[in-house]
């Protein structure tokens, strides 16, 4: 059996503050609910987000970090500095640090093995343009990310993983597939999955669908066979996040 998945993706959303005041109002509804439930505050706001959680099963989580140990990279925070603040999981290969950032797939691949190293527990995302769409390539893109993320990665450490798939047309657009396209890509992310380690570890990774995900669409989006959660964007910031995660 797979586990459900609720994640929130603040991005550059909520100080220390509004990361506390948020929290607590939220707390109680997203810590009873029967799903694996994380958040992604921005990086300073996570000591705050691990104490108001510290009581619950909620996952708290970084939306980057970089995959040297240490040294000379200006900006950038270690897995051990994550985990020191208290995160467990981290967000690899997000199409903002794609596309904003310039992330390439190798430098994906390394930081996916240096989080599975770490004991770090990252969300994979993977997901097409809206050109790559229209092209007709898009199960092909996805099949090709994910191979190249999960390049070199043991079975053993893959099953810890989970993955994202979140169309690029459909992020903050309002524009949410339509539930039949994500099945479509999600099956294919499990298909792709299965051909590199076994049914045996592609049917324990979660696969969660992102992109304009709220409270009115989850439902149908998660009914679908190979959708088991959402990564949840701009719905994350309100109130809203707890009717997902208790949908
Ligand atoms: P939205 O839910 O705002 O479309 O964002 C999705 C996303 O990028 C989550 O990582």
């Amino acid at each position: 059996m797979r586990s459900r998945v609720i994640a929130g993706n603040w991005k550059m959303n909520k100080t220390p503050a509004e990361t506390r005041e948020f929290l607590e109002s939220v707390k109680e509804r997203i810590s009873r609910a029967d799903a694996r439930v994380f958040v992604f505050p921005p990086l300073i706001c996570i000591p705050e987000a691990v104490e108001v959680l510290k009581d619950t099963d909620v996952c708290v989580g970084a939306q980057n970090f970089y995959y040297e140990e240490k040294g000379a990279f200006t900006g950038e925070v270690s897995a051990d500095m994550l985990i020191c603040a208290g995160a467990k999981a981290v967000i690899i290969g997000h199409s903002e640090r794609r596309d904003i950032f310039g992330e390439s797939d190798e430098l994906i691949n390394l930081k996916l093995k240096k989080a599975v190293e770490k004991g770090l527990i990252p969300i994979l995302c993977c997901g097409e343009s809206l050109e790559i769409r229209e092209a007709g390539t898009a199960a092909a893109h996805i099949e090709r990310q994910i191979k190249s993320a999960f390049d070199g990665i043991s079975a053993k450490d893959a099953a810890k993983c989970i993955v994202a798939y979140e169309p690029i047309w459909a992020i903050g657009t309002g524009k949410t597939a339509t539930s039949d396209q994500a099945q479509e890509i999600c099956a294919c992310v499990r298909e792709t999955l299965k051909s590199i380690y076994g049914g045996s570890v592609s049917d324990v990774i979660p696969v969660l669908y992102g992109g304009s995900m709220n409270a009115g669409n989850a439902a149908e989006l998660v009914a679908c066979e190979d959708i088991d959660g959402g990564l949840i964007g701009s719905a994350s910031l309100k109130e809203e996040f707890a009717d997902i995660v208790n949908v």
